[in-house]
């Protein structure tokens, strides 16, 4: 996994509990206290699923809290570092259109074709010939972070102050063999 994902949490751990709290969650993912992430880098997977269990034992969380906490979280961030995303859409459908061109810039820079296609193949996102107002997202990763995904998507949904419903309609976690997540808008800016 990108490192983005595994700076946010810890920089999240360490607003939200502070630091003694963090290096807890460090200890209990088996992750050196001093290491930290860089944005660039990718790191084990298997890593960044300890940490993320870690951080909602420790903090008492469910899926779900820890799901919104963290994206609120990771839209600040990212409206922060990577504006000119935001800038170019000029509403929440757009956006969530090339999320998966955004995620693809990331596989890039990173040199083995294995990575690479791990984070390309994650996500594919068809938009309907008839319904200019729905997308569907088709998502497979062994992370099972559809709950991850919904949380973002309603962030980006509420930045843009536009409304739309979001459902599930296949779950990698209920034995399907992709997550399938439709979004349906009844306001949508221009
Ligand atoms: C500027 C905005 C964004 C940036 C820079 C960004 C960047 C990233 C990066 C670098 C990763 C790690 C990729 C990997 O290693 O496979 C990631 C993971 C993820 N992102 Fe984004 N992202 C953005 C917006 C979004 C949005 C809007 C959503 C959902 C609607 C989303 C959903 C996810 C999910 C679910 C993962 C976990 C994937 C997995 O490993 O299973 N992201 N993001």
């Amino acid at each position: 996994m990108v490192g983005l994902i595994q700076k946010i949490l810890l920089d999240m751990v360490r607003d939200v509990a502070g630091e003694e709290v963090l290096i807890h969650i460090k200890q209990e993912a088996g992750v050196a206290p001093d290491k930290e992430f860089q944005i660039n880098n990718v790191y084990d997977d298997e890593e960044w699923q300890k940490l993320f269990a870690a951080a909602l034992k420790i903090l008492n969380l469910t899926p779900e809290q820890a799901d919104e906490i963290y994206a609120s979280y990771f839209i600040k961030d990212a409206l922060k570092r990577f504006p000119t995303w935001f800038n170019m859409s000029k509403n929440s459908y757009e956006f969530l259109l090339i999320q998966p061109t955004i995620h693809n810039c990331f596989a890039t820079s990173v040199l083995e074709k294995k990575e690479r296609d791990a984070i390309n193949d994650k996500f594919v996102v068809d938009k309907l010939p008839h319904n200019p107002k729905k997308l569907i997202t088709h998502y497979r990763s062994h992370n099972h972070h559809c709950g991850l995904y919904k949380a973002l998507a309603k962030g980006v949904i509420n930045h843009y102050q536009d409304k739309a419903e979001i459902a599930e309609t296949h779950c990698l976690k209920q034995g399907d063999d992709e997550c399938q997540i439709h979004i349906e808008w009844s306001k949508l800016g221009a």
